[in-house]
């Protein structure tokens, strides 16, 4: 039976009209937050509140609420996705936090994901990313097909590790540098370490690469800030891939072997 306590917190959101203007900390008082609410509950309640107050909500991302869709996200005391490791902001719960404390929530920080919102940012740049590579184009017929390719048990769960990226932006907001290697790394690892995605594999990680360049993201310097902070815990070892993929493409012609 769970102890359900409540606390009175002290919230400072990030408030934000659209892209245009500047945005700024408004300072809000939250009481009768119960430690079993998870956060964007606890947000929901705030909300409500200032619906009710004839103020307005504050806009922040979300859909599955389940920690699979990779919508939600904010930076929570400086950390990306708060302070629990591998839980995205929806899976996490109040109980992680006291009485009295005071909470600090701002929106992902990158030149290439703008403010649309207080904490909703612009991450179409990432669906360019995808739309660019990540993909695999050849039939790879229905499931029953697919069974009949023996795949070594290595290969298929370091394939399931890469393709635990959800796409939330958290890496990037977590880099110093803005860089979105980690998303990009993912989906071209996972494809290259199977069977069905070897095909295009020199002009998956080009296209991609030139993609991410162009939309505004930083490089890589080795902080490994993304792997930490990334809620599904893929792997670094995505960038090395990626690099060893690219190295590859450069120096064979598309599509070589
Ligand atoms: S709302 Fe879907 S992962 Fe958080």
């Amino acid at each position: 039976m769970s102890a359900e306590k409540t606390m009175k917190l002290n919230l400072k959101i990030w408030r934000q009209k659209n892209a245009d203007s500047n945005g700024s900390i408004e300072d809000f008082q939250l009481d009768g937050v119960s430690t079993d609410m998870s956060f964007l509950e606890m947000l929901d309640v705030l909300n409500e509140q200032l619906i009710s107050a004839g103020r307005e909500p504050i806009a922040f991302d979300h859909d599955c609420r389940e920690g699979v869709c990779g919508c939600c996200g904010a930076v929570v005391n400086g950390q990306v996705h708060g302070p629990d490791e591998e839980t995205t902001l929806c899976q996490l719960h109040m109980r992680r936090f006291h009485d009295g404390d005071t909470i600090q929530i701002e929106p992902w920080r990158s030149r290439a994901f703008p403010v649309i919102k207080d904490l909703i940012v612009d991450r179409t740049a990432f669906e360019r990313i995808q739309q660019a590579g990540g993909f695999v184009s050849v039939s790879t017929g229905s499931a029953p097909d697919a069974n009949t390719i023996s795949i070594p048990t290595r290969d298929a769960e370091k394939a399931f590790d890469f393709a635990e990226c959800i796409g939330c932006g958290g890496c990037v907001a977590a880099c110093p540098n803005g860089a979105a290697m980690l998303f990009t790394a993912a989906k071209v690892a996972q494809l290259v370490t199977l069977p069905q995605g070897k095909l295009e594999r020199s002009s998956r990680v080009l296209t991609m690469v030139e993609r991410m360049d162009a939309e505004g993201f930083g490089d890589c310097t080795n902080h490994y800030e993304c792997s930490a902070a990334c809620p599904k815990g893929v792997p670094i070892e995505a960038i090395a891939v990626m690099n060893r993929e690219y190295l590859r493409a450069t120096f064979l012609s598309p599509e070589g072997a």
